[in-house]
C-alpha cells in the first residue's frame, strides 16, 4: 500500500462511523483497554466462535462491477405471464424522489407520529386509494404480499364470522401462489380448505369464501349472488382483486364483499423477481378493529390541529401477544407510498386511461386469436386470456420466447397471456407471430359486459386531482419528506431496530432493470444472475450464523418466525410426534407469541429474573412440565434487555433434553456477526432481519426480508416453492428478491473482518452511550462486567414521581433536539431502549448524549421546583415553528423551548405538529383522507 489511508476501504472508512481516533476516546470513556478487551469482557467465552469470518473486502466500484456482471446474467423479456404480477411504468419522478431517496427509504415505521407526518399522509393516500377502488370503507397501510393478505383475510373471517363451520372455500380460479399460502396457514389452525369452482360453493358449509377477480386465467365473474348466500349463512365473502381492473370493473364493495385483498404492484412498483410490493387489505366498517396490519388514522395534536398517526395499536402483537390479530409488523410502507404516488401522479383519469389501454389490447388480442381459429377463454376479459393450443404449447411458447416474450404455460395444452401498461401494437404483432398470425392489430375498443362495468366514481379526493406537472409532483414529494425525520438527517437510536447505514452503493443495483423487471415465475434460465447472487448470499449467511441451510422466502422477521416454527412443527410431525408447547420469555418481542399461535402452538410464558435474564429455573420447570409436548422455545439473543446472557447454552440444552427445538430470534444479530454463531451455541433455527443487520432500509415500515437459517435436520422441512412445493409462506419463491442485492453488497464489501469489526463497534457505541448517560439515567440491565450488548435500556420511571415526567415526555422532547426517539416502553414499560449501531460517528453519538443529558437537567430543574411542573419544555414537547411565532406565554424562553442542546440552529428539524393525541384518534376512527380544506388550513 502506498499510504496507510485506504480511501476505498468501505468497511472502515464509510460504513463504520467512528474513526480510529474517536474509537480510542470512546474506549477511554467506557474504561476498556482496547476494542478486543471490551468484547472479551462483554461476550461470554462459552459462545465465541472459533474461526474468524474470512472473505475479503470489496470496494464500492468493484461491487458495482460485480452487480453489473450478475445483472447481465439475468434476461429481461416482455413478461406476459400475469398471475398477479405485471410489468408497469415506474414514473421516473417517483423512482428518483421516493424509491431512490434516502429521505423516504431510510425512515422508520411511523410509531412516533410527530416526526412522521409526511409518510403518514402518503400512507393515508394509499388507504384512501384502496378504499375507493375496492368500494370498502376501510383499508390498511399494506401487507407483505397478496398471498399473505389472502391468508390474513381467511383467518380474520374465521375470527369474526358467526358461522361455526371450520371450512373455508377457495375459488379454484385464485392464483396458485395464493392458494398455496392459504393452505400453509390453514393447516395448523385446523381450517379445512375447499378448493373448487365458484358454482360449487355451499355457503352453509363454510365460514367464508375467497374469489379471485379477475380469475387467474382471466375470468370475470360477478360474485354478488355467492356473497349474498354466504351472508345468509353467517359467513364472509372475500374478493382478491386487481386494482387496475377495478378502474373499469364493478368493485368488490358493490358485490357486497366483506373483505377485499390484492397487490398494488402494478401501480408503478417494479416486478422485482417477486417483490417487494405492497399488498392491500380493505374491509367493511364492522370489522375494522379486527383487521391485520397497520392502519393510519387522523387525530389531533395538543393545539387541536389535524395530525396523522397509527391507529388501534392496542390490536397489535406488542400488546395482545398470542391473542393479537396477526403477527404483521414490518409491512411494505415504501411500496405503498410509491403506489399511492402513482395514483396521485396519474389521477383517476390517468388510471382509467391505463386500464382501458391494457383492456383494449387484451380485447384486440382475443379477437385476433379467435379470428385465426384459436379457442380463447374467457369471453369477457380485462387483461388476461387463456388460449387452447393443444400439443402446440411448447412450440408456441418457444416461438414467443424467440420474439422476446414470456408467456404462462397453463396445464399441458393452454397458454396464458396477460397484457399490461407496456403492451403495445408492436408487442402484439410479435406475439401473434408466435401463434403463426401475421399482421398488425389495433387496440380500439373496450368490451366489458354491462353488468360488470364499474358504476361508481373513485379517487374523488382533491389529492388525486392536484396539478400533475412534474414540478408540482416533485415538490409534493419533497414537502412530505421534509416533514419526517429519517436517517438522512439524524441518528435513529431505536433499540432492536438496528437503524444502520443503508449505503448508496448498496441501493443502486435495486434499480438495475435486470433485477427490477423480472417476473417471479420467469424461467430459471432468465434468472441465473439472481440465482448466483442468492446462493452466494445464503452461503455467507450460513457461515455467519452457523446454520446449514437458508430459506430466502419470508418477507419480514415475523414471517420468518412463523416459517421457522412451521419448519419445527413439520420436523416433529415427520418423526411421528405431536408437540404443541412453545416456551417464550416475557421479554420476547410481541411477534414471537403471535407467530407461535399462528403456527398452531400453545404459548407458555417464562419469567424473567430480577436482572432481566431468562429465569432458568422457571424455564427448566416449564420445560419439564411440557415434557413430550414441548415443541420449541423462542429466545432472543442477545436478549431484548440488551444483554449477553451466560445461560443461553443451558437454555438450549434444557430444550433439547425434552425433545424441543430452539428458535433463536435473530433480530439482534448485529451483536453477534463474526463473534458468535447461533447455530454453534445451540439454536436450531433463526430468522435474520436483513432490514436490520444486513442494511436493507426500513422504508418507513417496510420492505424487509426475514430469511430463516436452520440446522441440517430441519432443512428438509423448510418452506417449499409456492408453485411446486409445500408449506410456502410467501407468494414468490425468494420473497422480496430485488432487495437482496443490498444485503449481498453489504456482506461482500465489508468482508469477514469488516463485518466482525462492525459488530464490535456496535457494542462499543452502545457501551459508550451507557457510560456517558451513567449517573443521569439508570441503565436497567447489564451483563458480565457491567457491560451491555449492542443496545441499552434506560429507566425513566423514577421521573414520574419526582417530576411528573413520563417516558413519552422524554421521547417527545428528543424531537426538539432533532432526534428520533428511541424504542419506547419495550420490553419494559416506562423505559427507552437505545441502539446506536456501528454506523454513527462519535460526534452524532455525542450530540445524542448531550441532548439526553440536557433533558435530564430539565427534569432536575422540575424536580427542584425551578420550573413549573406542568408548563415546561419537557411537557410541552415537541415544539413547532407555529409555537415559535405565536404569542409566547410560557415560563421558559422560546430559545429554551425550540433550540435545546443538540438541535441544529440552521438545519433545525421542525416537527409539523405538536404532541399527537392517541386516544382521540382511536375513539373517532378516520382512516381516509380528510377534506381538502384541512390540508389548506395546515399549509397556511
Ligand atoms: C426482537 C424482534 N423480533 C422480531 C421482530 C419482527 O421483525 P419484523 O418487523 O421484520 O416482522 C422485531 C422487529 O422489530 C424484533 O425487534
Amino acid at each position: 500500500m502506498l499510504t496507510d489511508y485506504d480511501t476505498y476501504d468501505f468497511a472502515h472508512r464509510r460504513h463504520i462511523g467512528p474513526s480510529p481516533a474517536e474509537m480510542a476516546e470512546m474506549l477511554e470513556t467506557v474504561g476498556a483497554d482496547s476494542l478486543d478487551a471490551l468484547i472479551d469482557e462483554t461476550v461470554p467465552k462459552s459462545i465465541r466462535q472459533a474461526a474468524a469470518l474470512d472473505w475479503p473486502q470489496m470496494t464500492e466500484h468493484a461491487i458495482l462491477a460485480r452487480m453489473r456482471e450478475l445483472a447481465d446474467r439475468n434476461r429481461v423479456t416482455v413478461s406476459m405471464i400475469g398471475q398477479g404480477y405485471h410489468d408497469t411504468v415506474t414514473p421516473p419522478a417517483i423512482q428518483r424522489n421516493i424509491l431512490e431517496n434516502p429521505a423516504w427509504y431510510t425512515a422508520y415505521t411511523p410509531y412516533q407520529p410527530e416526526i412522521a407526518q409526511g409518510r403518514l399522509e402518503a400512507l393515508l393516500n394509499f388507504q384512501t386509494m384502496i378504499s375507493d377502488l375496492t368500494g370498502l370503507p376501510i383499508a390498511n397501510a399494506s401487507l407483505l404480499d397478496e398471498a399473505t393478505a389472502c391468508a390474513e383475510a381467511m383467518v380474520m373471517a374465521k375470527r369474526v364470522a358467526k358461522s361455526k363451520s371450520a371450512a373455508f372455500f377457495v375459488d379454484a380460479g385464485c392464483h396458485p401462489q395464493n392458494i398455496a399460502v392459504m393452505r400453509t396457514r390453514a393447516e395448523p389452525l385446523g381450517i379445512e380448505l375447499i378448493v373448487d369452482r365458484p358454482e360449487a360453493l355451499d355457503p352453509e358449509a363454510v365460514f367464508g369464501a375467497i374469489f379471485q377477480y379477475p380469475g387467474t386465467h382471466g375470468h370475470l365473474n360477478d360474485f354478488t349472488d355467492q356473497i349474498a348466500a354466504l351472508h345468509d349463512a353467517q359467513a364472509l365473502g372475500i374478493v382478491a382483486c386487481d386494482l387496475l381492473a377495478l378502474c373499469l370493473l364493478k368493485e368488490p364493495g358493490a358485490m357486497g364483499a366483506d373483505i377485499a385483498v390484492g397487490s398494488a404492484q402494478r401501480f408503478g412498483v417494479p416486478l422485482g423477481y417477486g417483490g417487494p410490493h405492497a399488498a392491500f387489505f380493505a374491509c367493511a366498517d364492522a370489522y375494522k378493529r379486527h383487521m391485520p396490519g397497520r392502519l393510519v388514522g387522523v387525530s389531533v395534536d395538543s393545539h387541536g390541529n389535524k395530525a396523522f398517526r397509527l391507529s388501534l395499536q392496542t390490536r397489535e402483537q406488542h400488546i395482545r401477544r398470542e391473542k393479537a390479530t396477526s403477527n404483521v409488523c414490518t409491512a411494505q410502507a415504501l411500496l405503498a407510498v410509491m403506489a399511492s404516488f402513482y395514483a396521485v401522479f396519474h389521477g383517476p383519469k390517468g388510471l382509467h386511461h391505463i386500464a382501458t389501454h391494457v383492456h383494449a389490447h387484451a380485447v384486440a388480442l382475443r379477437d385476433a386469436l379467435t379470428g385465426a381459429g384459436f379457442t380463447v377463454a374467457p369471453e369477457a376479459v380485462f387483461d388476461t386470456l387463456t388460449v387452447d393450443v393443444g400439443a402446440m404449447q411448447g412450440v408456441i411458447w418457444r416461438a414467443a420466447r424467440a420474439e422476446g416474450i414470456t408467456l404462462r404455460k397453463v396445464g399441458a395444452d393452454r397458454i396464458g397471456i396477460a397484457c399490461d401498461e407496456l403492451t403495445d401494437a408492436e408487442v402484439l404483432t410479435r406475439l401473434l407471430r408466435a401463434f403463426g398470425i401475421e399482421g398488425q392489430i389495433a387496440a380500439t375498443r373496450s368490451d366489458i359486459p354491462a353488468g360488470l362495468q364499474r358504476q361508481s366514481d373513485y379517487l374523488t379526493h382533491p389529492i388525486f386531482h392536484m396539478n400533475r406537472a412534474e414540478a408540482e409532483m416533485m415538490r409534493y414529494m419533497r414537502r412530505l419528506a421534509d416533514r419526517d425525520l429519517a436517517l438522512d438527517r439524524a441518528m435513529i437510536p431505536l433499540g432492536s431496530c438496528t437503524m444502520k447505514l443503508n449505503a448508496a452503493v448498496e441501493m443502486m443495483p435495486v434499480s438495475f432493470p435486470e433485477f427490477s423487471r423480472l417476473h417471479p415465475f420467469a424461467p430459471a434460465e432468465d434468472a441465473e444472475g439472481y440465482k448466483e447472487m442468492i446462493d452466494e448470499l445464503a452461503e455467507r449467511l450460513c457461515v455467519i450464523t452457523g446454520y446449514d441451510a437458508m430459506s430466502m422466502q419470508p418477507n419480514s422477521g415475523a414471517q420468518g418466525e412463523y416459517a421457522g416454527l412451521l419448519t419445527i412443527a413439520r420436523y416433529h410431525a415427520a418423526r411421528g410426534e405431536t408437540r404443541r408447547i412453545c416456551l417464550i420469555p416475557t421479554s420476547a418481542h410481541g411477534t414471537n407469541p403471535a407467530s407461535a399461535q399462528m403456527a398452531g402452538m400453545k404459548v407458555v410464558v417464562v419469567k424473567a429474573a430480577e436482572n432481566g435474564d431468562i429465569d432458568v429455573e422457571d424455564f427448566r420447570q416449564k420445560a419439564e412440565a411440557a415434557g413430550d409436548d414441548l415443541a420449541a422455545c423462542m429466545i432472543t439473543y442477545p436478549s431484548t434487555h440488551g444483554v449477553f446472557e451466560d445461560t443461553v447454552r443451558e437454555v438450549c440444552e434444557i430444550t433439547h433434553k425434552h425433545g424441543g427445538q430452539v428458535y433463536l430470534d435473530g433480530a439482534n444479530l448485529n451483536a453477534l456477526v463474526g463473534l458468535a454463531k447461533p447455530g454453534e451455541f445451540g439454536a436450531d433455527v433463526s430468522h435474520l432481519n436483513l432490514h436490520k443487520t444486513f442494511c436493507i432500509p426500513h422504508g418507513g415500515g417496510g420492505p424487509g426480508m426475514g430469511p430463516i437459517g436452520v440446522k441440517a435436520h430441519l432443512a428438509p422441512h423448510l418452506p417449499g416453492d409456492p408453485l411446486t412445493g409445500e408449506g410456502a409462506v410467501s407468494a414468490a419463491p425468494y420473497g422480496s428478491a430485488s432487495i437482496l442485492p443490498i444485503s449481498y453488497a453489504y456482506v461482500m464489501m465489508m468482508g469477514g473482518a469488516g463485518l466482525t469489526q462492525a459488530t464490535k463497534v456496535a457494542i462499543l457505541s452502545a457501551n459508550y452511550i451507557a457510560a456517558r448517560l451513567k449517573g443521569a439515567f439508570d441503565v436497567l440491565f447489564s451483563g458480565r462486567n457491567g457491560r451491555i450488548a449492542h443496545e441499552c435500556i434506560i429507566d425513566t420511571r423514577p421521573f414520574a414521581d419526582s417530576a411528573h415526567v413520563t417516558v413519552d415526555d422524554v421521547a417527545k422532547r428528543l424531537i426538539d433536539n432533532g432526534f428520533h426517539p428511541p424504542t419506547m416502553s419495550w420490553p419494559v414499560a416506562g423505559t427507552l431502549m437505545i441502539e446506536p449501531t456501528e454506523s454513527e460517528p462519535k460526534p452524532e453519538l455525542d450530540r445524542f448524549c448531550d441532548a439526553m443529558l440536557a433533558i435530564r437537567a430539565e427534569i432536575a430543574a422540575i424536580e427542584a421546583g425551578e420550573i413549573d411542573a406542568e408548563n415546561n419544555p419537557v411537557k410541552n414537547a415537541p415544539h413547532t415553528m407555529e409555537d415559535l411565532v405565536r404569542d409566547w406565554d410560557r415560563p421558559y424562553s422560546r430559545e429554551a423551548g425550540c433550540f435545546p442542546p443538540g438541535a441544529f440552529r440552521v438545519d433545525k428539524y421542525w416537527p409539523p405538529v405538536n404532541r399527537v393525541d392517541n386516544a382521540a384518534g382511536d375513539r373517532n376512527l378516520v382512516c381516509t383522507c380528510p377534506p381538502v380544506e384541512e390540508y389548506l388550513e395546515a399549509a397556511e
